[in-house]
């Protein structure tokens, strides 16, 4: 199978520049200036991201799922130094607290980091997990999201709510008053709170539907509608939809009808497009269930060729921004989803995996995942961006932007990269 990732292993950096970065990954040197301004005194490199419209810090948060459950996980995010952070995904509900997607509210404490060897033999990680949205109340949802914003308060991080809507089958309607209702609340607690943030909903199609076995109209469908229903219901105009989509059982062509779907028909109201949520095994058990989601190298491979067949056929148009989730694993696969228009990464396996993974010994996850992320001198995102503006012969004393690759495939022919 051909290898969809177009840098090399080895960076091109000259020895001097690459001493540094070695000096910055052994010893945390950023701790008085702040880890972005750090990065842009030292290498001319900028390294905010965006979230849709919003501009964020770095390009790297912190993707829906167990490890934004609770405060003090995401305020660990926000101080040690996170780009964002979207919210455990919540189960739409209506006034009577009823769920058609009941039964997505699983409660399931128990999760493992495995190896997974990748189709192509790579080796990655993966989390095995057999839960799916939020098991709590919704109220005390809203009570999260309410603590959160105090986080970014303090801290000036943006916090995502995420959501899973109704999703009928052909026979259904969309239970519109799950819409409403959960909609509804969500912006009445983003006004209470008075942050200075738009406000931001993230629509999570999650990787467990493929279970479901949902033909291809019915997914497109879901598509089309469920924008054009969580936007009617959002009164104020300071608003970003977002939309996960998840990866179905159907070949790398329909992936990319998915992401069509939404630009010809919801670009209006859809303000970023978060590709793509994990792969699913039907045959995989785990604590008693049979059919579980699953990430690794075949999520990455499979995202990125799925995103350049996308790219290639938007090269003349604009599109829905992009935000990347699978695999991120490295400052270098966050500049291979980049490369394919991605100007944000969700990562959730990378914080997991075994400590001996990451250089720095002290601190929290996040902390040493985002210095490893950054200052790994092979594939941090400083030794990439600073190799990426050597091969492409861009001066050294002009800032190089991290949202500057997002742009690259109108310019150049990405396979000269290889
Ligand atoms: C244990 C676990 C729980 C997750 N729960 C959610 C969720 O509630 N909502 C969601 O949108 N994605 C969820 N995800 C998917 C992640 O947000 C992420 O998109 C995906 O795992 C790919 O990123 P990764 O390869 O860095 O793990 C979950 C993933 C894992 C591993």
């Amino acid at each position: 199978m051909d290898n969809v990732y177009l840098l090399n292993h080895e960076p091109n950096i000259n020895p001097s520049l690459k001493e540094q970065i070695s000096s910055d990954y052994e010893q945390i040197k950023y701790e008085n200036l702040g880890l972005e301004k750090y990065i842009l005194e030292k290498y001319n490199l900028d390294v905010s991201g965006k979230y849709g419209s919003l501009v964020i810090k770095n390009p790297f948060g912190k993707a829906s799922g167990q490890l934004s459950s609770n405060i003090s996980q995401i305020k660990t995010d926000a101080v040690d130094g996170l780009g964002f952070a979207v919210i455990k995904t919540v189960i739409s509900q209506d006034e009577n607290s009823e769920s058609s997607m009941e039964d997505w509210k699983v409660k399931a404490p128990k999760m493992i980091v495995e190896e997974i060897v990748s189709e192509r033999g790579e080796k990655g990680y993966t989390v095995t997990w057999k839960g799916r949205g939020w098991d709590k109340s919704f109220e005390d949802y809203l009570e999260l999201v309410t603590k959160s914003f105090d986080i970014y308060k303090e801290t000036q991080m943006p916090i995502i709510p995420s959501v899973q809507y109704h999703l009928p089958n052909s026979e259904e309607d969309f239970r519109e008053s799950e819409y409403r209702f959960t909609t509804k609340s969500l912006e009445r607690v983003w006004r209470e709170s008075s942050v200075d943030l738009p406000f931001i909903v993230e629509q999570d199609f999650s990787a467990t539907l493929s279970g479901l076995k949902n033909t291809k109209e019915e997914i497109l469908r879901w598509s089309r509608e469920v924008p054009r229903l969580i936007d009617k219901h959002i009164a104020t105009d300071n608003k970003i939809i977002g939309v996960k989509l998840f990866n179905p059982l159907f070949d790398d062509d329909f992936q990319v009808d998915m992401v069509r779907a939404l630009n010809d028909n919801a670009s209006d109201t859809v303000g970023t497009i978060t590709c793509f949520n994990r792969l699913f095994d039907f045959n995989k058990e785990f604590e008693g269930k049979k059919g579980i989601a699953y990430g690794g190298y075949d999520l990455s491979d499979r995202n990125l060729r799925v995103l350049t067949k996308f790219i290639d056929e938007y090269k003349e148009k604009t599109f829905i921004p992009i935000s990347a989730t699978g695999n991120i694993n490295s400052g270098r696969m966050m500049v291979e989803y980049a490369l394919r228009g991605a100007t944000s990464g969700q990562i959730h396996t990378f914080f997991q995996i075994p400590s001996e993974n990451f250089r720095l010994k002290e601190g929290s996850r996040t902390k040493k995942a985002l210095h490893e992320l950054m200052f790994n001198p092979i594939n941090g995102l400083v030794a990439t961006m600073v190799s990426l503006r050597n091969i492409l012969g861009i001066k050294e004393d002009n800032v190089f932007r991290f949202l500057d690759i997002p742009e690259l495939h109108k310019k150049i022919q990405l396979d000269k990269l290889k």
